[in-house]
C-alpha cells in the first residue's frame, strides 16, 4: 500500500501556505503571503496578517490541490501548524485544517512550526540522520536542537537571550532605509560590499561569555553596533556604504551560527547539520556553513530556498513523518499555542 497523501497548512505568520506530500515526496503546493501589506508598516500587523489568512485559505488549499493534479477526495490526513506564531493568525489554519479533516473524515495533526522547519529539507534529501544536530534561524526563533527524532523527539541545547537572527535583519534594515523584510534586501546589497569591511561584535563568543552560553545566542548587541557605527558616519557627515554595511552585518550574523552549530555538532558528537528557517536563504550563511562544515567533517543539509521560508510543505512534511509514526492524532478541539515550546512537535 503506497504512503498516505498529507495536506500540510501553515498560517503562523504573514505566509498562508498549502501542501501535499506522500512520504518525502513533495506532490503539490501553494504560497500566498500578505509581505507587501506590512512594509509600509516595517513589520507584520498582527490583524492584517489574520484577515490576509482568511482571504486567501480556500484558494490557497484549492490551488494546491490542483498544482498536485489531486482533489480533496485523495487526502488521507490533514497537518496544520498549532505554534508557535501570531495567535489570530494560527487559528485561521487550524480552524480550515479543522473544517477539511471533519468533512473529509480525516484525522488532523497539529505540530509545531519550528520542528516543521527543521523537517522541511526531506523533501530535498530525504529522511533526516539520527540524531541531527539542527540549527533553526528565522524571523521570531534562533535556536540549536539535538533531534533524535524529528516526529517524536526534540532537545533545546541553546537559543537566543535577545533578538532573533532574523529579527535583527530586520531591525537593522530599518536603520539603513531598508524595506521590510530586511533579510532578502539586506542579502542582495551585501552581495556587492565586503564583508570583512567593519568588524561587528560577534555576541556571546567571549572565554566568559561560553562559560554559561556556549550554545546560545545574542544578536542585540549587534544591531545596537551597527546602529552606532552608521548614526556615527552620519554624524561625521560621511555617506553611508550600505553595501559594506549590509556585508559586515551578514558575516558577523554568518559567523557565530555557523561557530555554534559545528561547536555544539563536536561537543556532542554529532555528525550532521541540518539548518532551516527563514535566514537560512541567507547567501553567506550558505556559503559559511558549506565551508566550515566541510572542513570540520560535519555533514550539512540545506534545502531549497523556497522550503527555508514559511511554506505549507514543511508542516505537511512534518505531518508526514508523524503519520509514519503511527502517533495519535490532535483532537478536534485542537487549540492554537502561540509559544509552543520546540519540544513540543505534535500536539
Ligand atoms: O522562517 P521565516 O520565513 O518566518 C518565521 O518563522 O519567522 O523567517 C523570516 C525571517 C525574516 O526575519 C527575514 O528577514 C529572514 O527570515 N530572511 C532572511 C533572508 N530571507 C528571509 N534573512 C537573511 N537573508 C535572507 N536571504
Ligand atoms: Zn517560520
Amino acid at each position: 500500500m503506497s504512503e498516505p497523501v498529507v495536506l500540510g497548512i501553515e498560517s503562523s505568520c504573514d505566509e498562508t501556505g498549502v501542501a501535499l506530500v506522500r512520504g518525502t515526496t513533495l506532490l503539490g503546493d501553494c504560497l500566498a503571503s500578505s509581505v507587501d501589506e506590512h512594509v509600509r508598516f516595517g513589520g507584520v500587523v498582527p490583524e492584517v496578517a489574520s484577515r490576509a489568512h482568511l482571504e486567501a485559505i480556500i484558494p490557497t488549499i484549492e490551488r494546491a490541490c490542483d498544482d498536485a493534479g489531486l482533489t480533496l477526495a485523495d487526502v488521507d490526513a490533514v497537518a496544520v501548524t498549532a505554534g508557535p506564531g501570531l495567535a489570530g493568525a494560527l487559528m485561521v489554519g487550524v480552524s480550515a485544517a479543522k473544517a477539511v479533516a471533519w468533512a473529509l473524515d480525516k484525522p488532523l495533526y497539529g505540530v509545531n512550526h519550528l520542528c516543521a522547519h527543521v523537517c522541511a529539507d526531506v523533501l530535498d534529501h530525504g529522511p533526516l540522520p539520527e540524531p541531527t544536530m539542527a540549527l533553526l534561524v528565522s524571523g521570531g526563533h534562533t535556536d540549536l536542537l539535538i533531534v533524535r527524532d524529528i516526529a517524536s523527539d526534540v532537545t533545546a541545547l541553546g537559543r537566543t537571550i535577545d533578538d532573533a537572527a532574523g529579527e535583527a535583519y530586520d531591525k537593522v534594515a530599518r536603520v539603513l532605509g531598508v524595506p521590510y523584510p530586511g533579510g532578502p534586501h539586506l542579502d542582495r546589497l551585501a552581495q556587492q560590499g565586503d564583508p570583512t569591511a567593519i568588524r561587528f561584535p560577534r555576541g556571546l563568543t567571549s572565554a566568559r561569555d561560553m562559560e554559561k552560553h556556549r550554545f546560545d545566542f545574542s544578536f542585540s548587541g549587534l544591531k545596537t553596533a551597527v546602529v552606532r557605527w552608521v548614526q556615527e558616519r552620519e554624524r561625521d557627515g560621511l555617506d553611508v556604504p550600505l553595501a559594506d554595511v549590509a556585508a559586515s552585518f551578514s558575516a558577523a550574523v554568518a559567523d557565530v551560527l555557523t561557530r555554534k552549530a559545528i561547536d555544539a555538532c563536536e561537543h556532542h558528537g554529532i555528525k550532521d547539520l541540518q539548518i532551516g528557517g527563514g535566514v537560512t536563504a541567507n547567501t553567506q550563511l550558505r556559503t559559511m556553513a558549506e565551508e566550515r562544515c566541510a572542513a570540520a567533517g560535519i555533514s550539512l543539509r540545506v534545502p531549497r530556498i523556497r522550503l527555508c521560508t514559511d511554506n505549507g510543505a514543511m508542516v505537511a512534511a512534518l505531518g508526514a513523518q508523524v503519520v509514519a509514526r503511527g502517533l495519535a492524532p490532535s483532537s478536534l478541539d485542537l487549540g492554537t499555542d502561540s509559544s509552543l515550546p520546540v519540544s513540543t512537535v505534535s500536539v
